[in-house]
């Protein structure tokens, strides 16, 4: 028995098997089966990566230092970062590593309450943007409200101690129902009243299964400016490659205040984050001092790490090659749209894809139970046929996401077991 406490996507849920190695796009599980990775965001390159493997070397041989000596590469993926990601975003201003994405928000969120001297915070509803300190509290997805999920009991959400205000999220689909038809503009016509006490709005693109909307962000962006909010815009999952661009905000005309990075931006080999300023806000501090600190902040490993991918993003072509990959996993999912009557919405981008069953209000849905959720019956089926996927939590969706480096056969793979998943779930929503 494990000294470990335990996770678990519900309140009465059991733990997954052990993993014990990985290889390019598959890990290993300890009954001996090789399983193809099919949602892993953190991930970008698989597992055990050359250059990565060749980066932790070096980095095995530098010094223990913490965020308050400079560093010499530091500094230089700092400026790598710059070149390779921010290329022409001249607005751009400077970048404080951290350790994960959570962490960045939280900063990012903190700093914008100091820096505007207002406490309430903003998201859009179905959000996620991570669990530490302001980043829970920014996370208004139901199931995950940071407290105990309490068998068929009311759960108990840690409190939030200022208001979190919920921009209507932004709609849409590429196959199936979009959940309206009501344009941006009339989604986001009270956006300014709302914000007008909030410190910062965070924008991001992926969670709940909504995707970008450049005119949505970009009406986001201006209500924000109205109403003296910043805007960060959260890029975590999809900054740095996963929809084959370096951000989603490049798709609008509007440039965020702040940008927060993370996830794969170490290429799996480090925890990692980032919060990018930009120019404006970074001369605007001139004579103060940020006083956020973390003795692991900008470690030399996770700077060698950052390096390594930021250097595989640019010599091996990793965002054609994804847009490459959109296009099979694109037209993989017109045809299961089609074939699979439980599906009501498929949306999603570069090598990131939700599917979104019929079933319950996620409004609704607390992970106090421990009756197996719709989207965990499909992803153990497509387990069984040897493919990772994962569920956001949510009852009702499922995510593709793997690693970048991922190949047109595995693709196909891929979306060949979350088919075989949703026959289990088209059973069940022709019985109803
Ligand atoms: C949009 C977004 N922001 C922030 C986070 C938090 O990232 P981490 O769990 O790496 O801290 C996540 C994690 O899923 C995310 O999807």
């Amino acid at each position: 028995m494990s000294r470990l406490l335990q996770t678990s996507l519900i309140a009465g849920g059991k733990p997954a098997p052990r993993v014990v190695g990985g290889e390019g796009v598959r890990i290993r599980l300890e009954d001996g089966r090789w399983m193809l990775d099919g949602s892993n965001t953190g991930g970008p390159l698989g597992h055990r990566h050359p250059k990565m493997i060749k980066a932790l070397h070096h980095a095995a041989e530098l010094p223990v230092i913490n965020e308050g000596w400079p560093w010499i590469e530091r500094e230089q993926a700092g400026d790598e970062l710059f070149e390779t990601c921010f290329a022409g975003e001249d607005w751009a201003g400077a970048v404080r590593f951290c350790l994960s994405a959570s962490e960045a928000n939280d900063m990012a969120l903190s700093f914008a309450q100091a820096y505007t001297g207002r406490s309430a915070i903003a998201t859009r509803e179905r959000a996620y943007h991570g669990f530490a300190g302001l980043s829970r509290s920014a996370t208004v997805q139901p199931q995950w409200h940071g407290g105990l999920a309490v068998l068929d009991q009311p759960s108990k959400p840690a409190p939030t101690p200022f208001p979190v205000r919920q921009l209507p999220a932004p709609l849409g689909a590429k196959f199936g129902d979009p959940g309206t038809n009501e344009t941006a503009a009339e989604r986001l016509k009270d956006a300014a009243e709302l914000l007008t006490d909030v410190s910062a709005t965070l924008i991001d693109y992926t969670q709940g299964g909504y995707y970008h909307d450049p005119e949505y962000q970009d009406l986001a962006a201006r209500a924000c400016r109205e109403a003296g909010s910043l805007w960060i815009a959260d890029e975590t999952v999809t900054g740095a490659g996963r929809f084959g661009q370096m951000f989603s905000f490049q798709a609008g005309t509007e440039r965020p205040d702040i940008v927060v990075m993370g996830k794969g931006l170490a290429g799996g080999g480090s925890p990692v984050g980032a919060v990018i300023f930009s120019q404006e806000l970074v001369d605007n501090l001139q004579g103060m001092s940020w006083r956020n600190y973390s003795t692991f902040r900008g470690h030399p490993v996770t700077m060698a790490c950052i390096r390594a991918y930021l250097k595989v993003l640019r010599d091996e072509h990793l965002l054609v090659h994804v847009r490459r990959m959109e296009k099979v996993v694109e037209a993989r999912m017109a045809e299961l749209y089609d074939r699979h009557p439980s599906v009501a919405r498929i949306d999603g981008n570069g090598l990131h894809w939700t599917v979104e069953m019929h079933g319950p209000d996620w409004r609704s849905f607390y992970a106090n139970t421990s009756e197996v959720p719709l989207a965990t019956k499909v992803v153990a089926r497509a387990a069984e046929k040897g493919v990772m996927l994962a569920t956001s939590g949510e009852e009702t969706q499922v995510f593709i996401a793997p690693p970048l480096i991922v190949s047109e056969p595995e693709i196909h793979e891929i979306i060949d077991a979350l088919e075989a998943g949703l026959e289990i779930a088209d059973a069940l929503y022709e019985a109803t």
